[in-house]
């Protein structure tokens, strides 16, 4: 079995594998990613599409982010819609700061291609199948083309996603995990038609959830609350566009066109935290250390805020500048964690309806989306953490 030595061992190339491998080797620390799936698989998986401006910042000030200034959607606010009127939160005006609509796709596209212009190593179809002694010197074994293999790294970055091998391989012993499973998923669509709005709509409607979003001038990306059993082929395109319109209708008139569906799928919806987000020479990325209800749009940011710590820490060790801030990395990424998660359960709880809910819950619903759109100071939570809270660690961009 070959032995591939490197300083930092990373799993995953979903965003938080590909940003944290990036911001590595740009300040010469050498990194060995492994994903499970081909390249193809992890370019045309469809999932966020909404960048906080921190997140942005950090694409753009690594270099990766000439595709995202060019293609990106830059938006100013967002609607929220309830009783048959939209309202408007307008970020800019309340915080000065805006939001970017750009698949993570995409952003994983820009991310391959850089690595593989500089020639770093990036091995898909390359399962990692055990970490060991993460204590003191960790080693991966994995498969690739049928044969395995194994690799000696000083840290192993475990950014494999909620269904990886990183998190499970810490005894259970050491590890606390706070879940929450919310009654409803999101059936989600692409499609080819352009969006029905400039900006975001975010619905709540006595029949469930809507959210318009999109991905380019013709393509619209839509949500509707539905039920976590619920099986996609009851869901034709008719009954789609159709349940979509009655959610989404307002007063004034709202024309909602209908296209192609390119793609439709039910992801369900938790609220997940594993800590510590750290033990010994293992890391923890992402979506394999915590989970949010997608109504916030925070899933991708928060990823990309952990990368930002964690390659902080190591290059701070690496350059002789003390260890304080990787030992930190855990402790620094929760208090992040817990805000978004607090923003996440709150636009969840406030926009979807819960099985059972009489007339009292519906018009608490109404009040609070009353109260948020119409009070200012209200507004301005709402945006503050929309766009992203402030970073409270200094990072490398
Ligand atoms: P991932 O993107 O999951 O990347 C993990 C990578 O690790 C994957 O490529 C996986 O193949 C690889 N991997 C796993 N195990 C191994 C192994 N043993 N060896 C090698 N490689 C391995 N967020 C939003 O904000 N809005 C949305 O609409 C939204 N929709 C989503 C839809 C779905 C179906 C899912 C699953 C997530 C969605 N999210 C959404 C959340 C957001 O996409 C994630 O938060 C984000 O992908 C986290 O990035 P990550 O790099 O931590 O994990
Ligand atoms: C998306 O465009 O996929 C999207 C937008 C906003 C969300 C979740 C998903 O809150």
């Amino acid at each position: 079995m070959a032995t591939l030595r490197t300083q930092v061992g990373i799993i995953g190339a979903g965003p938080a594998g590909l940003t944290l491998a990036h911001l590595l080797h740009l300040q010469g620390i050498e990194s060995v990613v492994l994903e499970r799936q081909s390249r193809e698989h992890v370019e045309t998986r469809v999932r966020a599409g909404v960048l906080e401006q921190g997140t942005v910042d950090i694409l753009i000030g690594s270099g990766v982010g000439e595709r995202l200034q060019r293609e990106g959607l830059q938006h100013q606010g967002v609607e929220l819609r309830f009783d048959g009127r939209g309202h408007r939160i307008d970020f800019q005006d309340l915080v000065g700061k805006s939001i970017t609509v750009y698949a993570q796709q995409e952003v994983v596209k820009d991310l391959i291609s850089a690595r593989i212009g500089y020639h770093a190593p990036l091995l898909f179809e390359a399962e990692a199948m055990q970490i060991e002694d993460f204590d003191a010197q960790p080693r991966i074994r994995y498969q690739h083309k049928g044969a395995s293999h194994e690799i000696a790294c000083d840290f192993i970055a475990g950014c494999d996603g909620f269904h990886g091998i990183c998190r499970p391989a810490i005894p259970v012993a050491a590890l606390k995990i706070h879940e929450r499973h919310f009654p409803f998923a999101w059936l989600g669509i692409l499609a080819r038609v352009a969006p029905a709005s400039d900006e975001l709509i975010y619905t709540y409607h006595e029949r469930g959830f809507a959210l318009l979003s999109m991905r380019s001038p013709e393509i619209s990306r839509l949500y509707l609350q539905c039920d976590p059993e619920e099986d996609i082929s009851n869901w034709s395109d008719d009954r789609v566009w159709g349940e979509l319109r009655t959610r989404m209708a307002t007063r004034e008139g709202f024309l909602l066109k209908d296209g192609p569906i390119l793609q439709k799928g039910i992801t369900p919806m938790r609220s997940f935290v594993a800590e510590p987000m750290q033990i010994g020479k293992l890391f923890l990325l992402g979506d394999a250390a915590h989970i949010v209800p997608p109504t916030g749009a925070k899933g991708l940011n928060l990823a990309v805020a952990d990368v930002r710590v964690l390659a902080r820490g190591l290059v701070e060790l690496y350059k002789n500048k003390g260890r304080e801030a990787l030992q930190q990395y855990g402790e620094r990424c929760l208090r992040r964690v817990w805000k978004v998660q607090r923003f996440s359960s709150w636009m969840t709880s406030m926009l979807h309806r819960f099985h059972g809910e009489d007339g009292f819950s519906h018009n608490i619903h109404l009040a609070e989306l009353d109260y948020v759109t119409s009070s200012r100071a209200a507004a301005t939570t709402l945006a503050e953490n929309y766009v992203g809270l402030p970073f409270d660690t200094p990072g490398l961009f």
